[in-house]
């Protein structure tokens, strides 16, 4: 099933100059564009009612169900404008099948990829002149769905809204590639099996918030969780997926399981052979990076995602100290798959796995 989301123009687009400005510097997350895509569903209809609108608020009745029992589901996905003036997405059916995934774990009805697709490509195409370029800019397209049915019992909600809105952005860590510090929380968990760690659901980040506080009271951009049960195995960080780079030319992120399966951290994996790396999945204790980096055998780590893209880590921290990742500064091999993985997206090497997909 597909569905066409047709455009309603905006009848206040901003002017020529005004998103030249934005666009120069559009930090991340701040700004949007003129339109946005929607789609609803009903449980007696099914979807419908879909259109690329102008951008703009929704009405929402103070009883809608996501405003009590949050459930919602988002993605994370950019458009890429190439040196050549055009626009391409990176592995938009990952974040199809994902967003497909998460809906079925918060009990919402799932999106046909065709029809997510559509809505993507339809407000790319609309808000076009929103995609900026030059350097590592891009259109940042944040796909959602949640519950509005007006009704206070506990149970999927029959009504629903699917919204995608853009914005163009440049790095996610205002220090653009320079190494972030971590905060290992201590006190709080991300996800516990069977919860909802594997799915992008808000309420993921919600209960990530207090320990990112924490993270950042202590100098830190992003938190290191540990797993619910042992309190030893790494997690992923608040909102992002984690690597380590060991000396014996591994790269090695934990399993799937609690943690989001990261359309980046999945790039990678398939990525690091051909630059003369081995890709390993495995359960990895906080005891064994400590260990690691004390003894020289974790050489590197990073974060990686689609706002993050890959992000070097210089160091660690706790309760009980510091501890610096190699020589705290941005390694070798993480800014080697970073370049290779971003000109793949912007098309300046061959994308042999079929990745990208060109839409204006
Ligand atoms: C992304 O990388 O796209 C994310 O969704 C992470 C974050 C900005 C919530």
């Amino acid at each position: 099933m597909t569905l066409k989301f047709d455009l309603q123009p905006s009848p206040a687009p901003r002017g020529d100059a005004e998103r030249e400005a934005i666009l120069a510097d559009p930090g991340f997350g701040q700004v949007f564009t003129d339109h946005m895509a929607v789609a609803t569903w009903t449980a007696a209809d099914g979807w419908g009612d879909s259109a690329v609108v102008p951008y703009g608020p929704f009405a929402l009745d103070p009883a809608s169900a996501v405003l009590h029992y949050a459930q919602e589901i988002f993605e994370g996905m950019k458009a890429y404008r190439r040196a050549d003036g055009s626009i391409w997405l990176f592995r938009p059916e990952k974040n199809a099948e994902r967003f497909a995934v998460s809906a079925h774990r918060l009990a919402l009805p799932e999106l046909p990829v065709e029809a997510f697709l559509e809505s993507i490509e339809a407000l790319v195409e609309a808000d076009e002149a929103w995609v900026p370029s030059g350097g590592e800019t891009s259109l940042y397209l944040r796909p959602f769905m949640f519950a509005n049915e007006v009704f206070l019992g506990v149970r999927s909600s029959r009504r629903v809204q699917y919204c995608v809105i853009a914005s163009p952005a440049g790095s996610y860590f205002s220090g653009g590639v320079a190494p972030v510090s971590i905060w290992i929380s201590r006190d709080y968990t991300r996800a516990a099996p069977g919860g909802t760690g594997a799915a992008k659901c808000g309420g993921n980040y919600a209960a990530s918030l207090l320990a990112q506080a924490e993270a950042a009271e202590q100098g830190c951009s992003q938190v290191l969780f540990t797993d619910a049960i042992e309190r030893k195995w790494i997690d992923e960080l608040g909102g992002m997926n984690v690597y380590l780079v060991t000396s014996n030319g591994e790269l090695v992120t934990p399993e799937l399981g609690t943690i989001l399966e990261g359309v980046t951290r999945d790039a990678i994996l398939q990525l690091c052979p051909e630059l003369g790396l081995t890709p390993v999945e495995r359960r990895v204790s906080l005891q064994e990076v400590l260990n690691g980096l004390k003894t020289g055998a974790i050489t590197e780590i990073f974060a990686c995602g689609t706002a993050a893209v890959i992000t070097p880590i210089g160091e660690l921290k706790d309760v009980d100290g510091q501890y610096r990742v190699g020589s705290g500064e941005a390694g070798e091999v993480t800014l080697g798959l970073r370049q290779a993985l971003l000109d793949i997206q912007y098309g300046r090497r061959e994308d042999t796995h079929g990745w990208t997909r060109r839409i204006r």
